[in-house]
């Protein structure tokens, strides 16, 4: 199983979105996807209705029980994430050793990970054999993804993913920066589109929400890029 964090120190950059649709549209192409929710929010647990503060959660995850539950999706399983998880504070090995029970059951873990720095962000990390970050190009963002590099153990693979595009001249501009700073950007990026933020309300990933939609083929070709990198 390979294991992938989804991660910005900054908020609202589309973690839980990108988590949700590219777990999604893996396990669509056949990978036994497993996803975990290290964060106290619980966005990703609600897209896939498993929010639920009385049952078990990534915290019986960390102290060695199986807590992972089937989602409406076909090879899509999920250990939630819930409120209280902002209380604990793993070792930087808990998630690690969390994950390695499902080595053989999954071909791929993602991990949404909280936008802090907590402790189950830094275990979460230490998990990971890459870590995927999500940003949008406007200045606060840009200006947050040294901060978020700062904080991967160097060794580990990153890739930038360029979402939320909405091909304005500041965006361009900022694009070419990046590019010409030599960032490792993902080559597919997702546009902006309100119909993202619809899906999300109505808990569906974009593949079933609107098959057809542009946005929906940006995440298709970002999943198979994700895809590569991860079964190289
Ligand atoms: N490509 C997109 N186009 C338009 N809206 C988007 C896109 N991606 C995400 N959004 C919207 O942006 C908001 C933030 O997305 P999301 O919750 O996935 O970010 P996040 O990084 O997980 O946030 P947090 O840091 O709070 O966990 C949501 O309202 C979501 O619907
Ligand atoms: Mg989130």
């Amino acid at each position: 199983m390979k294991t992938i964090a989804v991660f910005n120190h900054k908020g609202g950059v589309g973690k839980t979105t990108l988590t949700a649709n590219i777990g999604y549209n893996m396990a669509a192409d056949g990978n036994r996807v497993l996803l975990a929710d290290c964060d106290p929010q619980g966005n990703l647990s609600s897209f896939f209705g498993r929010y639920d503060m009385r049952k078990k959660s990534i915290i019986d995850g960390l102290s060695g029980k199986k807590s992972e539950y089937r989602t409406a999706y076909k090879g899509l399983d999920i250990i939630p994430g819930n409120l209280d998880c902002e209380k604990i504070h793993p070792e930087a090995e808990a998630v690690a050793q969390m994950l390695s029970q499902y080595q053989e059951d999954y071909d791929i873990c993602l991990i949404d990970c909280a936008p802090a720095y907590s402790d189950l962000t830094a275990s979460a990390l230490y998990a990971a054999d890459s870590v995927l970050i999500p940003i949008r190009l406007d200045s606060f963002s840009i200006d947050g993804i040294d901060t978020a590099m700062m904080k991967i153990q160097s060794g580990k693979e990153v890739h930038i993913i360029v979402n939320a595009f909405n091909n304005s001249r500041a965006a361009r501009l900022f694009l070419t920066k990046l590019l010409s700073y030599g960032y490792p950007l993902c080559e597919s990026c997702v546009r902006f589109s309100t119909v993202v933020d619809a899906a999300n309300y109505l808990h569906k990933p974009m593949a079933r929400k609107a098959r057809f939609h542009a946005i929906t083929g940006d995440l298709r070709d970002l999943t198979k890029e994700v895809e590569g990198y991860a079964f190289k």
